[in-house]
């Protein structure tokens, strides 16, 4: 058995990747998940791709009777990676105590019990989103955080700040945030990938969904920002090159080769790409012509962000390698698996 790592939000989109990339190396894993937004077939097509079944537990963070109950029945975890969260921005607008109580409370849930339970290593999903519309690109880890955009944005900021306080007065803890820019694609098994519920707000599963004739047409939102061809940008990141860098600040926090007890990283490609763009590059890749029109602005979208990421290259030796044709495909792959086409 290898060592043992809890994964909050383990059957969701980014957790389910990252799981099978810490089994890939030995992880023994343990995923909670409340099941809001992902399916228990989940922990088969894991099992499939990895041969290994992680252990499941289906319980909200919320409940933190079931979490201690958790934790003692698990004793050996030395990690956790902390996905579990709601993520839509529209829906954190409308709803904002929603949000901020399941993503803000939970994570104090888990930090309460890492110091019942002497649990000293956590990375935590943080995002992008951190620096609003920054004013110089590419975005490092110093550049100024601005204002979020949205309450689901505000819990992230929050977060980091939660936990910047929290390691200060707990000597044992040790944290990595990483900021993701946009994660996108799938497992090269299309085996597991992303499934939104409902109609998708994000850009690629409406791009795959279109394409699989389930949605009409793809709205592109505004072509007269200042960039490339007028459509916003965005630093596009492969969701598998996005999970090994979990397995990295895992290993990192474990072995001890931290340098700060709090530390973050932009989890990106460097590169930016416009929405138009993703479009073409999609319709070469897959060969499938997109139905699109170019609609308004979306409210609240930054124009352009990418990461600077010379910090996660260097000190974690993190680099996305996957372009983003190979994942636009991989996108593909998945939604035509999942939708039974050929
Ligand atoms: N877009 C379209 N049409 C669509 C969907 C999206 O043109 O149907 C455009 C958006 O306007 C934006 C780009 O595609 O320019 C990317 O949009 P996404 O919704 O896929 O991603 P966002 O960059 O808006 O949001 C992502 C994450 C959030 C996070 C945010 C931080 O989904 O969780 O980055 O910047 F908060």
């Amino acid at each position: 058995m290898g060592r043992q790592v809890l994964v909050t939000g383990g059957t969701g989109y980014i957790g389910s990747h990252t799981v099978v990339e810490l089994q890939a190396v030995g992880f023994d894993v343990v995923i909670i998940d409340d099941l809001s937004n992902s399916s228990a077939e989940v922990v088969d097509q894991i099992e499939k791709i990895s041969g290994i079944r992680p252990a499941f537990e289906e319980f909200n963070l919320l409940d933190s009777e079931k979490l201690e109950a958790f934790f003692k029945k698990y004793t050996g975890i030395e990690a956790i990676i902390h996905f579990a969260a709601f993520k839509a921005v529209g829906e954190s607008v409308e709803k904002p105590l929603l949000y901020y109580r399941n993503n803000l409370v939970s994570l104090m849930n888990i930090l309460d019990c890492m110091s019942e339970y002497k649990v000293a290593n956590l990375v935590f999903s943080s995002s992008c989103t951190v620096y609003g519309q920054p004013d110089q690109l590419p975005v490092t880890e110093n550049t100024p955080k601005k204002d979020a955009e949205s309450p689901y944005g505000n819990t992230k900021a929050i977060s980091e700040e939660v936990l910047r306080d929290v390691v200060k007065v707990t000597p044992d803890l040790k944290v990595i945030a990483l900021r993701y820019f946009n994660p996108i694609g799938a497992h090269p098994s299309a085996l597991i990938g992303e499934l939104p519920r409902g109609v998708p707000n994000n850009l690629v599963p409406f791009i795959t969904q279109t394409a699989a004739g389930i949605r009409q047409q793809l709205s592109i939102f505004g072509d007269d920002y200042d960039t490339v061809d007028g459509s916003c940008v965005r630093d596009y990141i492969n969701v598998v090159d996005l999970a090994k860098a979990h397995v990295i600040a895992i290993n990192r926090l474990i072995n001890n080769t931290n340098s700060d007890r709090f530390e973050f990283f932009n989890i990106g490609t460097g590169t930016g790409a416009s929405v138009i763009e993703v479009v073409q590059t999609f319709e070469e890749s897959t060969g499938v012509k997109l139905n699109y029109k170019i609609v308004a602005r979306r409210p609240g979208d930054v124009e352009k962000i990418y990461a600077d990421t010379t910090i996660a290259n260097s000190v974690l030796g993190w680099k996305a390698e996957t372009s983003l044709y190979d994942t636009l495909l991989s996108a593909w792959n998945w939604e035509k698996r999942i939708r039974g086409i050929n």
